[in-house]
């Protein structure tokens, strides 16, 4: 028999099952939540819950589900510090940067790749994400595609075949050739790690019929689409996307009414990413406008090191609520059941019977302190998988 906890005196809980408890979080006040082995098995009053081999006391602190980031690109090598400081002076951002990764990472050993994966997945961890999606996409071969692949999924369940990201300096004369290689010998080699095919549909990366080519190869492997979709310029990416079922659109920054409209009579998951903007001194996504339009909205740290080097969610949450007219509650439940629902997961996002046991105890009262308080390390303790990881 696995040992059980529960964790006491908990001032505010949130479940995201609106049937336990206030709202879409499903907040519960003065409660308490149960954790065997791997899973959750009990959330509500302090007074019902049943005994436990172990307690923890919550101290009347805030507890929230993990953090789920939907949408990260951590197998990389090299950093992008000149580039950041050139548009921090004015300098735009522009996919062509993509390629100076790609040139630190082909150059990396998969050593090198998998302790920096690591690195950053303590880190994130060390803020409250329990739930990792990361892609390929710096390799840009099909060697180098594939054993970015084979690094991310020796850590992770969510991974993405990204070598749509952008075209490779070896085939700027012939995109079409690229695309070819793309949907042919390196879909065969990437296809086993992953479990989503993404494009980057954009402006200098790939119109929309070769997006289209590429995620219908992806389809036809098994693979799940995701889309980069309007990040820098209005395009076919939102309507691809929803057209071909795709599981999450991501960016959103440059929407036509079509493609809200588009989302909003769809099942694809609008995922904003709002450390990009903060980094690339853009305009930031209209997040109210998708959430009065009934799109169901993710939120995602996009850590990379080009166009948005953070690996924290409560940052993410704080900018979508001071600059994307979103509510603090709207914000964390996006982190956590948007984020699920974005990798189409009902494990995760939640803290009630059955849920993974991704638990996160705040140094707050309310998680309404994630925006509350920008910049502060609040998560007091972390448990991922019912095991105790950070605390
Ligand atoms: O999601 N937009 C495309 N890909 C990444 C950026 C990658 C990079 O600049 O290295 C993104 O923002
Ligand atoms: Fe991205």
């Amino acid at each position: 028999m696995s040992q059980s906890t529960v964790l006491t005196n908990i001032g505010s809980l949130v479940t995201n099952d609106p049937s336990l408890g206030d709202g879409p979080l499903g907040l519960l006040t003065d409660a308490a939540l149960v954790i065997e082995g791997e899973r959750v098995v009990y959330a509500g009053s302090a007074k019902g819950a049943p005994p436990a081999d172990n307690s923890v006391d919550a101290g009347g602190r805030a507890v929230i589900p993990g953090f789920v980031d939907s949408h990260s690109h951590l197998v990389f090598a090299g950093d992008r510090t000149a580039e950041f400081n050139a548009r921090m002076s004015g300098r735009s951002y522009a996919a062509g940067g993509i390629r100076t990764t790609v040139a630190a990472t082909r150059t990396a050993s998969n050593n090198v790749l998998d302790a920096n994966l690591r690195r950053h997945l303590t880190e994130m961890r060390r803020q409250g994400t329990t739930t990792v999606e990361t892609k390929s996409g710096y390799g840009l071969t099909v060697e180098d595609e594939a054993r970015s692949l084979a690094v991310a999924a020796a850590h992770l369940e969510e991974v993405t075949y990204l070598g749509a990201h952008v075209v490779p300096a070896e085939f700027a004369d012939d995109p079409a050739g690229y695309v070819d290689m793309v949907t042919g010998p390196m879909l065969d080699a990437c296809a086993p790690y992953a479990r989503w095919v993404d494009v980057f549909c954009e402006e200098g990366a790939f119109d929309g019929d070769q997006a289209r080519a590429i995620l219908t190869a992806g389809i036809a492997r098994g693979l799940t689409p995701r889309v980069h979709a309007n990040q820098l310029t209005e395009g076919p990416g939102v309507r691809l996307a929803v057209e071909l079922g795709a599981a999450s659109a991501d960016h959103l920054t440059h929407l036509t009414d079509a493609d809200v409209d588009a989302l909003a009579s769809g099942t694809t998951v609008g995922t904003l990413l709002p450390g990009c903007e903060f980094s690339t001194r853009a305009v930031y996504p209209d997040a109210r406008r998708l959430l009065d339009a009934g799109v169901t909205v993710a939120l995602s740290t996009d850590c990379n090191p080009g166009s948005s080097f953070t690996s924290s969610m409560p940052f993410c949450i704080a900018v979508a609520v001071r600059e994307m007219g979103m509510t603090p509650d709207e914000a964390v439940w996006s982190a956590t059941a948007g984020g699920a629902a974005a990798l189409r997961r009902e494990d995760v996002g939640r803290l009630s019977a059955g849920a993974r046991a991704d638990v996160v105890l705040l140094d707050a009262p309310s998680h309404v302190h994630l925006a509350y308080r920008p910049g502060v390390p609040l998560a007091a303790a972390v448990w991922a998988r019912g095991e105790l990881a950070v605390g």
